[in-house]
């Protein structure tokens, strides 16, 4: 073999062996950053939009808000999420998005709930009484959208998110308990609480955003009593009511945190739109009524 054709033999070798290399390392980060699937539904599809022109339509539904900055809104979306792991996100990351999408509540508006979802929101349309966490700006805006970034690289994961419960820490779970917290922190006067008392078990679960979150920020200077109205469905079991364990339960645990008590068994304005869905029942009957 000549000199020269050994030379080449050897390049030849330390090209071969250099981009081998290469190969193992790029696939040394697709090991290194597996894609990871979560339980939950990935990212709503046109999110960006979605939160854009709901924030438009608040403005003009609420005009009490003034001039929000919508592009600020998904900028700081941006920020707590991208490249970061969606199962690490705590409320701190959310505190800009807080901040830009602050609101003042009008005092005795606050009507809070657990457990009585559709129920609920059918009763602050039809009366415009009151407002739901998702009646607020930041509710309003995020309500029924699934979101989550992705660890290192920047962009939302479309192909699946944490579920509510996957991890203590996810990036749904949290946001939601910072826009309770700032709802609860911001309401004053008498905060209305609809639950649910044909539900089983406690009335209000140890886990539950009422009991970890709201109750503990309400501001005792400011709320001058929490009311709350125990539901049952109308053609359901009346399992808990004002007096039941349960409910002194969590009155002792508002009272706890300085904050005054009262309770309300099927408030009347409720069932009456129970009974417009149920007008033959024996609890829509107004003259059967004592
Ligand atoms: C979670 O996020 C914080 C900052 O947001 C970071 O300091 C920490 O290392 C992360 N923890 C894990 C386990 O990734
Ligand atoms: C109350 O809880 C029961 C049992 O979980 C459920 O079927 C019902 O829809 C709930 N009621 C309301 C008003 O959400
Ligand atoms: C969740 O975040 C909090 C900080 O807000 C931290 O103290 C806690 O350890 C985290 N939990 C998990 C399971 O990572
Ligand atoms: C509780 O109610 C009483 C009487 O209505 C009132 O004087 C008091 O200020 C209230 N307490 C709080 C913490 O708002």
């Amino acid at each position: 073999m000549s000199r020269r054709l050994w030379t080449r033999s050897i390049l030849v070798l330390a090209v071969i062996i250099m981009t081998s290399c290469l190969a193992d390392a790029e696939a040394g980060s697709f090991i290194k950053v597996p894609k990871k699937k979560y339980k939950g539904p990935g990212t709503t599809a046109n999110l960006k939009s979605i939160i854009i022109g709901r924030c438009y339509h608040y403005m003009s539904l609420y005009p009490a808000i003034g001039m929000k900055d919508c592009s600020r809104i998904w900028q700081e979306l941006t920020e707590a999420v991208f490249r970061k792991d969606p199962c690490n996100i705590t409320e701190e990351d959310y505190k800009k998005l807080g901040e830009v999408a602050a609101q003042t509540i009008p005092c005795d508006k606050s009507l809070l709930w657990s457990r009585t979802n559709q129920l609920v929101h059918r009763y602050t349309k039809a009366t415009e009484d009151f407002m739901t966490l998702e009646d607020t700006f930041l509710g309003f805006l995020f309500n029924g959208l699934t979101w989550c970034g992705k660890p290192v690289t920047p962009g939302m994961n479309y192909n699946s998110c944490p579920a509510w419960n996957e991890c203590s820490n996810n990036s749904l779970l949290s946001f939601w308990k910072i826009a309770s917290a700032m709802f609860a922190q911001t309401s004053c006067g008498i905060v209305n609480v609809m639950l649910n008392g044909s539900a089983d078990g406690a009335i209000a679960r140890k886990e539950s955003i009422l009991r970890t979150v709201e109750i503990p920020r309400m501001n005792p200077d400011k709320v001058s009593e929490v009311r709350l109205w125990v539901i049952d469905d109308i053609h359901g079991q009346d399992k808990n009511s004002c007096n039941s364990e349960s409910l002194l339960e969590l009155q002792q645990y508002i009272e706890e945190h300085n904050l005054n008590y009262s309770c309300i068994d099927n408030y009347k304005p409720v069932q009456a739109l129970q009974c417009v869905e149920n007008p033959d029942h024996h609890a829509c009957n107004q003259c059967s009524r004592p």
